[in-house]
């Protein structure tokens, strides 16, 4: 059988490391592309004399040229610059978006038929452009950010029950920014309903936390942003689609009516399988959390607008 190619544009940290997550995980042949000369060649050839030390026959290739991701099933945009302290992923806007702009146009020469994975920020709008550049069917274009805030939302619920973070299935959708919208309702711990659980007031500060996480480790570090927990979550999403696990995620998808939006990319729970975005899952919203997701829709449109696509 064909090995998988994966392509992973950007190899500073969420890039990097996703590149040894995915050879220690050995969904595939990583392409790691960044360019800066020299960098991803030597990253590549670190990552892989890792494999007799782990016992995985990963193999991959650095390069600067992105050509050289041709074929692949699956790519990786974790190109751009991350925030600093004091700065909203919108700021990062322009200089993401022309970096974004000429990535996207040289995958979908290279690669014209894999599902595309972005994570670059200003994540929804960044998926949007992604999605017009490459001119791929909608369900190839994907983003990542609902898995990540998810998962930072069950594990600041784990730590306040003090309970396995494996129990915690959590569900955040809307943007990746300030209009974030978690979802306690349906969230639950081995199946029971987060509200009964813990009181309201508790949940909305868990709430508070996970709509700032990203901005609490960028204070944290000063310099640059997180990409241990966001390589994780690129990675959950790669396999689901390699091995077409059809695991049901948040994920930045582009929605054509459902959820009474149309034409947004934004976070909602999807099918993700072998062709990418297989089913958009309707959620039965009540009105106040049906109309927190139409501000974050109304955000990410306003971000859209502004690079006039
Ligand atoms: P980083 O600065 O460590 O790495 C970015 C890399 O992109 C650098 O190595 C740079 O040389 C490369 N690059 C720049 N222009 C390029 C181009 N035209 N072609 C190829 N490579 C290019 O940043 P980090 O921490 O890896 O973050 C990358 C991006 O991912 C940022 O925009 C950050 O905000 C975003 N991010 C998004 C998350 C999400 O949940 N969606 C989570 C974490 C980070
Ligand atoms: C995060 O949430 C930087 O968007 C990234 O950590």
């Amino acid at each position: 059988m064909a090995r998988n190619r994966i392509g992973v544009v950007g190899a500073g940290f969420v890039g990097a490391t996703l590149a040894q997550r995915l050879a220690d995980a050995e969904l595939g042949d990583v392409f790691l592309h960044d360019i800066v000369d020299g960098m991803p060649q030597g990253k590549a050839l670190d990552i892989m004399e890792t494999g007799p030390i782990v016992g995985s026959d990963a193999r991959m290739i650095g390069t600067s040229r992105i050509e050289d991701l041709k074929d692949c099933d699956v790519v990786v945009i974790t190109a751009g610059l991350p925030r600093k302290p004091g700065m909203t992923r919108e700021d990062l806007i322009d200089k993401n978006a022309a970096i974004v702009r000429g990535i996207a146009e040289k995958v979908a020469i290279a690669s014209p038929n894999a599902v595309l994975v972005t994570v670059t920020n200003p994540l929804d709008i960044m998926t949007h452009l992604a999605l017009k550049v490459t001119k791929f069917p909608k369900t190839r274009v994907v983003g990542m950010a609902g898995v990540l805030d998810a998962a930072r939302f069950a594990f600041f619920i784990a730590e306040k029950l003090n309970c396995s973070a494996q129990d915690v299935r959590a569900m955040v959708l809307g943007s990746h920014g300030d209009a974030m919208v978690p979802l306690p309702r349906f969230t639950s711990v081995w199946g029971v309903p987060l509200p009964e659980l813990l009181p309201d007031e508790i949940i909305q500060q868990l709430v508070k936390r996970t709509v700032d996480g990203g901005a609490e480790i960028v204070a944290l570090l000063k310099q640059g942003s997180a990409y241990f927990a966001p390589s994780q979550s690129v990675v959950l999403m790669v396999q689901s689609i390699l091995k077409d696990e059809r695991r049901i995620l948040p994920c930045c998808a582009l929605l054509e009516g459902e959820y009474g939006l149309k034409d947004v990319m934004i976070g909602v729970p999807v099918v993700l399988g072998r062709t990418g975005i297989e089913k958009i899952i309707e959620l039965k919203l009540r009105p106040e959390e049906q109309a927190l997701l139409a501000t974050a829709a109304g955000k990410v449109a306003d971000g859209v607008k502004h690079l006039k696509l």
